[in-house]
């Protein structure tokens, strides 16, 4: 969950550095730190808190030097303070290193360096693998071979780069498992390192992602990739078309409202490339799929965490609704304990922002060891999650820096519905006019989510009416059972406020007991199927003096007379209707932060990737 930039070459690396975990901070925030190569000393600069605050300490502390480390860090072993933070140096101060993961078996690596008379200076498990560098190099008079070694010994998931005073024409970047990636950014007799490649995509677009089980040596004019005994290994330079303008805020005052209101050009873009407008077909070739294995599919497995797990629940009507193939969702954190039955024409479909969420990855391992077919819907290209699928849909959102996440929920809900589509046309499940009429809904979705984000100030208007409450409850049914759960984390995650998600239906068998006049109930009560049945759920509200928040369609001429606030959103195809409830909602929450004076973008305890177990 941490960031880690590096730079080799001509220019003074800290401002590089330092800018590139800027752009990382989203990953982890609770101290930062670099070291940076200065006339053959390391020179370390570290901070507890954000990236501003070592900024600051910079300024008044100044180092320069053309090669350096930085890391952002989200807490695992140790406190966030000054002494935690990263870098971390090997004993005799000459081998230096940034690390994601966790060192599973630190303890007893650290007892044993202890008993030979290391001192260590932090709590942290990163320290032992730098102490095992230092000491592997002086066995070996030899950086790259005391790498190879200190890799062998750690057990875990990790991503780090060692700089040292003994090779300082080098920098060693390594990948092992799954903790969040490297990737080196190739410029003019000059490279970087990233764990994640916003921070470098203002210098270089051409881009090599290092493999588990991978380490580079990365040297200004050139680098190589090696496996962990030494062996070459050939890479892919990847030109990335990202454009670092997308990672700025705009006009905005944080990231999640941009990424918020930048859905309808996301939704557009989610479509690009998959509709044949000629005979409006579905294409996703990224699935490799064809008739034939089309027909064999028997079940859908869909595994994901937080946001991505709850656009998976609305896949599962989608998917049962259009292409008639039965679907379960599971959280991917208890997927293997459920010790799933992965069946010959089982798929198991995750779907994941970042790419490296380490439950939906030791998902995805799970369902590869037990012979599934695997796709992914992803946004972070390059991720692993990319990379191990048999099957990929990209969510071609751009990069996503608000922790809370907005138009990387949207978008799968689309991805879902074409691949509902694509397979219900090619298992000969729909007839043309069907597809037709499905297909033209689709693509109606973008300018209902622009209908939708026109409310924004009446959306405002209402947060400022409930900034202060101390809980929520959250109802929807059917396809927008889910939007209850998603809006409900939403208000949860940046506003501290307790909301809880619920179907509308089980409101009776038990939550009702909660609703009185301070507990507001928000119901999503759009023109679907179940509208009468939810419209009794808020009479059961009312009933108890409960205020009622309704996401309603314009023109409905009932929800007035029994709602006391509404947000209106247009009307809207109801199977795609989620991708347009949730909007009124991630505003709502945004406002409500925003009016409690919250930071939005980086909530206290969470990260954006989650790279831990
Ligand atoms: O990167 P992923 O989509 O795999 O992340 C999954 C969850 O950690 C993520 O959706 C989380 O729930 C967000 N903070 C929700 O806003």
């Amino acid at each position: 969950m941490c960031g880690i930039v590096a730079y080799i070459g001509g220019q003074d690396a800290t401002p590089i550095v330092v800018d590139g975990l800027k752009k990382l901070e989203y990953r982890g925030y609770d101290s930062a730190g670099i070291a940076i190569l200065d006339d053959g000393k390391i020179e370390i600069r570290r901070a507890a808190g954000k990236v501003a605050l070592l900024e600051t300490l910079i300024e008044k502390n100044p180092v320069q030097g053309t090669t350096g480390i930085g890391h952002t860090r989200w807490a695992t072993h140790g406190a966030p303070s000054e002494l935690n933070a990263h870098p971390h140096l090997g004993m005799a101060g000459r081998i230096v290193i940034v690390h994601n993961g966790i060192v599973e078996n630190y303890l007893s690596l650290k007892e044993e360096l202890v008993s030979e008379g290391v001192v260590f200076k932090s709590e942290t498990d990163t320290e032992t693998i730098a102490h095992l560098i230092e000491i592997f190099y002086n066995e070996t008079n030899d950086l790259t071979a005391a790498v190879q070694k200190a890799l062998k010994m750690i057990k875990g998931a990790h991503g780090l780069v060692v700089m040292s005073t003994v090779e300082p024409e080098k920098l060693i970047a390594a990948r092992l498992g799954n903790a969040g990636g490297v990737a080196l950014g190739i410029g003019e007799n000059e490279m970087f390192i990233a764990s994640d490649i916003p921070a470098i995509m203002g210098h270089t677009r051409k881009i090599v992602f290092l493999e588990s089980g991978q380490f580079a040596i990365v040297r200004r004019d050139g680098f190589s990739i090696h496996d962990l005994e030494g062996n070459p290994v050939k890479s892919e330079i990847q030109n990335i078309p990202w454009d670092p303008i997308f990672a700025e805020k705009g006009k905005y005052r944080h990231f999640m409202q941009k990424e918020i209101h930048e859905q309808v050009r996301s939704l557009s873009d989610t479509l690009s490339g998959r509709v044949d407008f000629q005979d409006y077909r579905i294409i996703l070739p990224g699935l490799n799929l064809n008739k034939e294995k089309a027909q064999k599919i028997k079940k859908i497995f869909i595994t994901a965490c937080g946001t991505a797990a709850y656009a998976g629940m609305v896949g599962k009507y989608l998917i049962e609704h259009i292409a008639r193939i039965p679907v379960e969702v599971m959280v991917a954190s208890e997927f293997r304990y459920c010790d799933p039955i992965l069946e010959d024409g089982t798929v198991v479909l995750a779907i994941s922002q970042s790419g490296e969420t380490a439950d939906t990855l030791a998902a995805m391992e799970e369902a590869r060891k037990k012979g599934a077919t695997l796709w992914s819907i992803v946004n972070a290209i390059g991720s692993q999650a990319i990379r191990i699928a048999d099957g990929c849909i990209s969510m071609q959102v751009g990069p996503e820096i608000g922790v809370a996440s907005t138009k990387a929920f949207t978008a799968p809900i689309l991805d879902l519905y074409m691949i509902a589509v694509y397979l219900a046309d090619l298992r000969g499940t729909i007839d043309r006019d069907r597809r037709l009429e499905l297909v033209k809904d689709l693509l109606t979705v973008p300018s209902l989510v622009e209908k939708a984000l026109e409310n924004d100030r009446a959306v405002k208007q209402i947060a400022n009416r409930y900034k202060d409450i101390k809980g929520a409850l959250y109802i929807g049914r059917g396809v927008n059972m889910p939007i209850a759960y998603e809006g409900a984390l939403k208000l949860k995650e940046i506003s501290y406020i307790h909301a809880e998600g619920y179907p509308a239906g089980e409101m009776k068998h038990g939550p009702i007991a909660l609703v009185d006049k301070d507990l507001p109930v928000v119901v999503i009560a759009t023109q679907d199927p179940w509208y009468d049945k939810v419209i009794s759920q808020i009479e059961q509200a009312k009933a108890r003096s409960g205020k009622v928040l309704a996401v309603a369609t314009e023109g409905d001429e009932l929800i007035p007379t029994i709602a006391d606030e509404i947000f209106w959103i247009p009307k809207t195809p109801w199977l795609l209707s989620p991708a347009v409830t949730i909007i009124p909602l991630q505003l709502f929450a945004y406002h409500i932060a925003a009016f409690r004076g919250l930071d939005i973008d980086q909530p206290r305890n969470l990260a954006k990737s989650v790279t831990v177990e």
